[in-house]
């Protein structure tokens, strides 16, 4: 894939990168967007039936199985060249830090270091009421779906990973600010940035001057204001991105 001669020569000189990934990222893997995995039995019910504290708390074992069928698909899938091309890029550069709103692993799974989940961890669970890692030992042995919280009398276990209507971790959220905020590259790969507060990320990149990279097959609300939108799959673009820093 042929690159624009200015995105090349803005990568090679560039020190500090930022990385936002999105569920098109993902996707390229076979792991269906949050949409797309609404299917079967599923179909019928809304996001907000599914991925918020009040559909838990009222129907903890739809959403706890909608999950263990999301978790069981995470298994399947494996990292594309796209993954691997990130992992590359981390080692050309100073300062890098992988901001994913994707909570398969599939970045680490990769290889990749400087990884911030913004949206949880779906192969983890956590404490309804304490918020307390549960381990996979004890979800394992428990009979119950959901299981029963070691962490409080009241808590059942529910997959880490942040609900509509819930706040994004902190910590992640502010490192990824930071770089957003004094990066000289941003790449928004895959995602449709539409989706708040991560949306804002190769925004606040671009009033703070960086360069802004997109890859996406379709236009999206960055597309026009970005430097450089690459409209192609993360797969096709990002090994020919990690092949200019090798030259
Ligand atoms: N490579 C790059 N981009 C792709 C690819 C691909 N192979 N396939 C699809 N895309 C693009 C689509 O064109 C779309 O713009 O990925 C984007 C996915 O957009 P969304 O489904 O809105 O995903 P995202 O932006 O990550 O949404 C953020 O919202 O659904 C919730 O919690 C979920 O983390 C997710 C958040």
């Amino acid at each position: 894939m042929e690159l624009p001669a200015g995105l090349s020569s803005a990568l090679k000189t560039a020190k500090k990168i930022l990385v936002l990934t999105g569920a098109g990222m993902s996707a390229e893997s076979g792991v269906p967007t949050f949409r797309d995995a609404r299917t079967g039995m599923w179909k019928k019910l809304r996001p907000e039936d599914l991925a918020t504290p009040e559909a838990f708390r009222d129907h903890p074992k739809v959403v706890w199985d909608w999950y263990e069928e999301r978790r069981k698909n995470v298994r399947g899938v494996s990292p594309h060249a796209g993954h691997y091309a990130l992992v590359e890029m981390e080692q050309h550069f100073e300062h890098f830090l992988l901001a994913t709103q994707n909570v398969d692993s599939l970045h680490q799974q990769a290889g990749s270091k400087q990884v911030v989940e913004l949206h949880g961890n779906i192969m983890l669970s956590i404490c309804s009421e304490t918020g307390k890692r549960i381990d996979e030992e004890w979800i394992k042995s428990s009979t119950l779906r959901p299981p029963a919280s070691p962490h409080h009398p009241k808590g059942l276990a529910r997959p880490a990973v942040v609900w509509f209507g819930e706040s994004l971790p902190i910590d992640a959220m502010n490192r990824a600010m930071a770089s957003a905020g004094d990066c000289d590259v941003c790449f928004s790969i895959g995602t449709s940035t539409l989706v708040q507060p991560a949306a804002s990320l190769p925004f606040i990149a671009l009033d703070s001057g960086a360069t802004v990279i997109e890859i996406n097959p379709l236009p999206t609300a960055l597309s026009e204001k970005a430097h450089y939108s690459l409209q192609a799959t993360a797969a096709e673009a990002l090994p020919a991105i990690a092949a200019v820093l090798r030259d």
